[in-house]
């Protein structure tokens, strides 16, 4: 626990998208943090630089954690609305009226601004990887990160998220062996990954989906009931009360959410096999979403099991491919993915799957038992240098932000790579840097101890 435990909180602040309604584009921004159950007073001021007096935000709301075998506590969260976009802006946490923590951080950007993004998956397993790559985030100083899912091994539990997660991105100092204080200062925003939300999960275990419970993000997807389908298991019987009464409405809807950041429009999936990405219902939800955002400059989709992989570990796993026909349709620049612990870059590439494999909802099983067969088209002139105007969709596998890599051999073997594949790096852990400028994107991969291992532009 950290030294604010003489103030009641149990972890410093982190910042969230907040429940964002579709197409909201303000610069909003949530600030999010634990504590005991007790009568304090909790209360978040605000102020820009240009501002002489700290101003208050409303709220605070709170979901209560009150589940067996951790202790009580409340998930507190406040808006901060009325932020310039791009700005830096301190806020501090106040008890009972006395600053306990003060943090830095900057506002949203707007459409013309300029912004990095980091993005890295399969983290939170408390390895001295996962410290690295923690800290060389940091330092590429992002606007926002975005986390594929796994956030938290093994079972996502509240019991394992102190330890895996935020011990390492909270904390004070920013070193390779420690970590760095990303929360307090860079928005976070996750998709849910097989660990978050069904694998690994003991049997009885109270604390499990913890996803629903710390995260606050936009509940603006398809509405889904608990427990039922295209929803996570709840937790068994005699903790499934006070877990849905501490998530309300997140779980399960917070699966899956869109949210737009400068001039960039994101679509966050949970692509766990108990959603059935051919229902019908959420097939046109996707699309619609990517419709809305057609006048958006970049499209991006984000989701754990990765469509395109050319890793041995996980190769069954490549049932999300069966949503790249909206995707093209719908002019995805980048699919962003975890689940595989190594980074992969496909080459531009169109997908078109066997009518056979796409037939209705029953054949889902089938789907997600086996590869999804079908035709690729591959943009083999596009090398992100002289050629930078890709003819389809790119996929990112970035899943070794912390968790054991897989298949270190492959990296030398390009003969095991699928066609599609451009490039394979599986012997070191790594995170993938985004910068916008208007109509030309940047990417690199680096290294947990900061060294480029892929660059590639992309221009309009
Ligand atoms: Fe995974």
């Amino acid at each position: 626990m950290r030294p604010a435990d003489q103030d009641r909180t149990i972890w410093n602040p982190y910042l969230q998208l907040g429940n964002v309604a579709l197409g909201d584009s303000s610069a909003r921004i949530d600030v999010v943090w634990h504590a005991s159950p007790d009568a304090s007073r909790w209360a978040v001021e605000y102020k820009e630089a240009s501002d002489t007096v700290w101003k208050s935000a409303s709220g605070p709301h709170f979901r209560l954690v009150d589940i067996r075998s951790v202790p009580t506590h409340r998930v507190y969260d406040v808006t901060i609305t009325s932020l310039r976009p791009g700005r830096p802006f301190d806020y501090r946490l106040l008890r009972n009226g006395v600053s306990v923590f003060t943090g830095q951080a900057v506002a949203k950007n707007s459409e013309r601004q300029n912004y990095r993004f980091v993005v890295f998956g399969d983290c939170g397993a408390n390895t001295a990887s996962q410290r690295k790559v923690a800290y060389q985030s940091y330092l590429a100083k992002p606007n926002f990160i975005v986390i594929p899912g796994d956030i938290v091994y093994e079972g996502g539990r509240i019991s394992e998220y102190g330890s895996n997660f935020f011990s390492i991105y909270e904390s004070a100092e920013a070193s390779p062996e420690q970590g760095a204080p990303l929360l307090t200062s860079t928005t976070m925003i996750a998709a849910p990954g097989n660990h978050d939300t069904n694998e690994e999960r003991d049997e009885g275990a109270p604390d499990v989906l913890a996803y629903f419970l710390y995260w606050i993000q936009p509940l603006n997807g398809p509405p889904l009931k608990p427990g039922g389908p295209n929803s996570p298991a709840p937790p068994d019987a005699t903790n499934e009360f006070a877990f849905e009464n501490g998530a309300g409405p997140a779980f399960p809807t917070m699966e899956n959410f869109s949210f737009d950041w400068g001039n960039s429009h994101w679509l966050i999936l949970d692509s766990n096999y108990y959603v059935n990405w051919n229902d019908p219902d959420l097939r046109k939800w996707v699309a619609d979403d990517l419709k809305r955002a057609n006048a958006k400059q970049w499209r991006f989709v984000a989701f754990h099991h990765p469509g395109f992989n050319s890793s041995r570990e996980h190769f069954e796993d490549q049932w999300m491919r069966c949503l790249s026909d909206i995707f093209q349709r719908e002019k995805v620049d980048i699919v962003f993915s975890g689940h595989v612990h190594n980074y992969q870059r496909s080459r531009p590439l169109n997908f078109q799957i066997d009518p056979a494999d796409n037939s209705d909802n029953t054949s889902w099983k089938n789907i997600i038992a086996n590869p999804v067969d079908g035709t690729f088209s591959l943009d083999t002139t596009f090398d992100g240098v002289s050629k930078t105007d890709p003819h389809g969709i790119i996929y990112v596998v970035s899943g070794a932000g912390g968790e054991t890599l897989y298949n270190p051999e492959q990296q030398t073997e390009p003969e095991s790579w699928q066609k599609f594949t451009s490039k394979f790096v599986s012997q070191i852990h790594s995170f993938t840097v985004v910068d916008i400028h208007g109509k030309s994107l940047a990417l690199k991969q680096v290294s947990e101890d900061g060294s480029v291992l892929d660059q590639i532009r992309v221009t309009k």
